[in-house]
């Protein structure tokens, strides 16, 4: 059975999505389920009309769905996207993240694959924090972090181990290859240790 992927991001003007996008790709590779979903805009129709970028990836991404808990239930692995906004999250990802009390609750968010990405206007801005302040939420879920690490040769050209990143200066650029491949690798690391840990978790249990 194919592993269960939720692929949940925020973004404002489409560079994290884009990485979305490229992570989704590297999980499919790998045989995995995949469900990718934006979170729920919280900005003012005007903020985001303020900024043409903003405004055009509302609309280009209108038809993608947006994340409910039933997804992050469904998942065996979680993998967290968002801009860095003051070395932080975003906050439509966290109010998203902040409406999991009640599953978490139930327990139900334990023992999944976590792994997080970012983007960042520039190369010190915060994208290791960022990312440092979802894993902070994958341990309170009792998530079991999976990293990129250097776990490819890869790795020393994007030169992020926590997990994909790009520097976007403030939108203006694309990611490249380098960070798509970085994405690419985090979907994939994640699809196949997921698998991996599944079946450990099946033969444990017969045991
Ligand atoms: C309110 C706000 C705060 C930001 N804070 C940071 C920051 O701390 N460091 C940084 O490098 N970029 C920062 N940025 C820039 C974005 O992180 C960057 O442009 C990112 O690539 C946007 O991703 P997106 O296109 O997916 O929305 C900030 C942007 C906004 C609007």
């Amino acid at each position: 059975m194919a592993t269960k992927i939720a692929i949940i991001y925020y973004s404002a003007t489409g560079t994290t999505y884009q990485l979305a996008k490229s992570v989704e790709e590297g999980a499919k590779n790998a045989g995995a389920e995949v469900k990718l979903r934006k979170v729920k805009e919280l900005a003012p129709q005007e903020a985001i009309d303020s900024n043409k970028d903003w405004a055009a990836h509302k609309i280009e991404t209108q038809n993608i769905k947006e994340a409910t808990l039933d997804d992050l239930e469904w998942a065996d692995a979680v993998i967290l996207g968002t801009p860095t906004r003051y070395g932080l999250p975003s906050a439509q990802l966290k109010q998203f993240l902040d409406s999991t009390g009640p599953l978490w609750g139930e327990g139900k968010l334990a023992n999944k694959i976590g792994s997080a990405f970012t983007s960042a206007a520039t190369k010190h801005g915060g994208q290791e924090s960022t990312i440092l302040a979802i894993n902070n939420v994958f341990y309170h879920w009792g998530s079991i972090i999976v990293a990129p690490g250097y776990t490819e040769g890869s790795q020393f050209e994007s030169g992020n181990p926590y997990g994909a990143s790009f520097t976007s200066n403030n939108g203006e650029l694309d990611p490249d290859d380098i960070a798509k491949t970085a994405a690419r690798l985090q979907g994939k690391r994640v699809a196949k240790i997921t698998a991996q840990f599944l079946v450990g978790k099946e033969q444990h249990q017969e045991a």
